[in-house]
């Protein structure tokens, strides 16, 4: 059920229920962070396993400080420059957070979205929101309401329209003076830099637990997906299937072999191809192509981000 009631999505939230809501970068899927039963039925609902932490959805830096132990001065820095915002900060956690939240970890993931109504249901209520992405493990991640409806015809989802960033946030970590970054998102590394000088890349770190969202395999479409800078080459080697061709910002040649061709951002903005990533993947896969070949963008600023989530959905 989609709705714009806040008042009922409060209540569900009162009880316990998970709820389907809105950010600026894909919908989250939400409970209580004091109600152990309803941070259970995340991970459930989800099929995640329960090593894998989730973020906790702040209102104000007030409550922030109510759920950190610690809060580095380069965290405060970037919390003041990009918060509400696509961002994702590691801090030590205090006594309110559960294990339950934080996989047993001693840090907690923070972030105080930009959405209106997000924001406004997060004021009236009495808890922060612990929230994944509401996509089942490794699915393409949701960024409409109809996309968690589709996914979870049977939880309540707060309406909030289109995302407008459209992919996850940038999670960061703290060791030292040093800032880590531990996934690529919403905000860009050049973006971060400009604020707190050069930072370390630990996207590829082999731990999982330092290197959130790099499961190989994640934000996948059903049928196969291959990523390429020449989506053409790719066509000599298939026969007889349903191929969809994601471009980046025009059809660079046409060939009858392709089903659908679809074009991911006619102004060649990196803002508007994030915005579009996954919309854009739901709509290919609903259509029934046996094979998406994705154009890889150019590798720096947001196309970064996006080539590191089209290599998960390509990744077997
Ligand atoms: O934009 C977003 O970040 C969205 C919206 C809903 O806020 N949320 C999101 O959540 O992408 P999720 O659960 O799909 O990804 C969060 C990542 C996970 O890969 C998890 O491993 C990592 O954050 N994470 C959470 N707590 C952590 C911690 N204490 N240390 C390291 N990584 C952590
Ligand atoms: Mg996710």
């Amino acid at each position: 059920m989609i709705t714009t009631d806040i008042q009922l999505i409060k209540a569900h939230l009162e009880q316990g229920e998970v709820v389907g809501i809105p950010t600026e970068t894909v919908y989250g899927l939400a409970a209580n962070i004091y109600d152990d039963q309803a941070i259970a039925k995340i991970f459930s609902t989800k099929g995640r396993p329960n090593t894998n932490p989730l973020i906790v959805h702040v209102k104000s830096m007030e409550q922030v400080r109510t759920l950190v132990a610690e809060f580095p001065p380069k965290a405060e820095l970037l919390a003041k420059r990009f918060w509400p915002g696509a961002m994702t900060l590691i801090l030590p956690k205090s006594e309110l957070i559960s294990p339950a939240i934080t996989s047993n970890q001693s840090t907690v993931a923070i972030r105080m979205p930009k959405h209106s109504t997000t924001l406004e249901l997060l004021e009236t209520l009495d808890f922060p929101l612990a929230a994944p992405s509401a996509n089942p493990y490794n699915r393409i991640s949701p960024t409409r309401a109809e996309h968690v409806e589709a996914y979870f015809p049977n939880i309540p989802i707060l309406e909030g329209g289109a995302c407008e960033a459209g992919v996850e946030s940038t999670i960061l970590s703290f060791d030292g003076d040093e800032v880590a970054l531990l996934r690529h998102g919403a905000i860009s590394i050049e973006e971060i830099e400009a604020e707190v000088g050069r930072i370390l890349d630990r996207t590829s770190s082999e731990s999982v637990h330092l290197a959130p969202g790099r499961s190989k395999k994640h934000y996948s479409p059903l049928c196969e997906l291959i990523i390429s800078y020449e989506p053409l080459f790719m066509l000599s080697a298939v026969q007889d299937k349903k191929v969809g061709i994601l471009w980046f910002n025009e059809v660079k040649i046409a060939s009858s072999k392709v089903a659908i061709n679809h074009i991911l951002a006619p102004s060649g903005s990196f803002k508007e191809a994030a915005a579009n990533m996954y919309d854009a993947l739901h709509q290919l896969e609903k259509s029934g192509v046996d094979l998406i070949i994705v154009e890889r963008l150019p590798n720096y600023n947001l196309g970064r981000t996006i080539n590191d989530r089209l290599e998960r959905a390509a990744a077997k």
